[in-house]
């Protein structure tokens, strides 16, 4: 790997920018090239949030991926940036992946870990991860003591969301958007559906706190916690 660069995943925490890490702002202002995943326009949702901390003149690689539940163009997207990648680090520049929230988390990084992390160099930066950042604005702890956590996809099968969260005390849902009724019928079936709240957008504008069974419309950048055993322990 002599004389390659470095990739580098660079968490950049869930949409606040002051929850970026130090690591991840000292890095993100010295690293020559940047990549990061985006919507077929614009800048995305990880690069908007590090912005403050990038420097003018900086390569970009955009990622520009469809997000449609079928996936169909995600392979050749993620083919195509880690061959662009590919060639900065054979030149021995290092290139940092943006990943909003944790890259190891449910991140698109890890699509890329998978294609490059066998030929070059890694270093991953961790972020703060969405569930983290919901609890915190919440105040309720997303486990305590003997509890255990669930960290569940709402696009999982019903029954299998249900088997899920009768295992856990506490459980974070992620993806959430249209798969709303959804978990709404499985919390109701588990009697949970009071235990449940919602946060949508965490520190980003738009940003929304509710009791679940309040919630009409979820979108994607949303998640749920469930607590069985109530909100706040005493
Ligand atoms: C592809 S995952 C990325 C998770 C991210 N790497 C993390 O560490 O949180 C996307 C899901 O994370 C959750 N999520 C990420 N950021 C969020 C935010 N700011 N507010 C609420 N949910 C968020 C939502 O459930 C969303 O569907």
């Amino acid at each position: 790997m002599s004389g390659t660069g470095t990739l580098y995943g660079i968490g950049v925490g869930p949409g606040d920018p002051e929850l970026l890490t130090l690591k991840a702002a000292r890095l993100l202002g010295q690293v020559p090239v940047l990549a990061w995943p985006a919507p077929l326009e614009g800048d995305g949702m990880a690069r908007s949030i590090a912005a403050a901390v990038i420097p003018p003149g900086r390569v970009e690689i955009p990622i520009r991926l469809a997000f449609r539940p079928e996936r169909d163009d995600t392979d050749a997207a993620y083919d195509a940036a880690a061959a662009a990648i590919t060639a900065h680090l054979e030149c021995g520049r290092d290139v940092a992946v943006l990943c909003e929230g944790d890259p190891l988390f449910f991140g698109s990084f890890i699509y890329l870990l998978a294609r490059l992390g066998e030929r070059f160099a890694v270093d991953v930066v961790p972020g703060i991860a969405s569930p983290m950042a919901a609890a915190a604005l919440l105040r309720q702890p997303l486990a305590t003591l003997d509890e255990a956590l669930a960290v569940i996809p709402a696009t999982r099968p019903e029954a299998e969301i249900e088997r899920l969260l009768i295992a856990a005390d506490t459980a974070v849902v992620m993806k959430v958007g249209r798969h709303l009724p959804k978990l709404k019928r499985v919390l109701a079936r588990l009697n949970l559906l009071d235990a449940a709240r919602a946060v949508e957008r965490a520190g980003l504008s738009g940003q929304r706190l509710m009791p679940l069974a309040e919630a009409e419309t979820l979108p994607y950048f949303s998640l749920v916690l469930v607590h069985r055993r109530g909100a706040v322990p005493r």
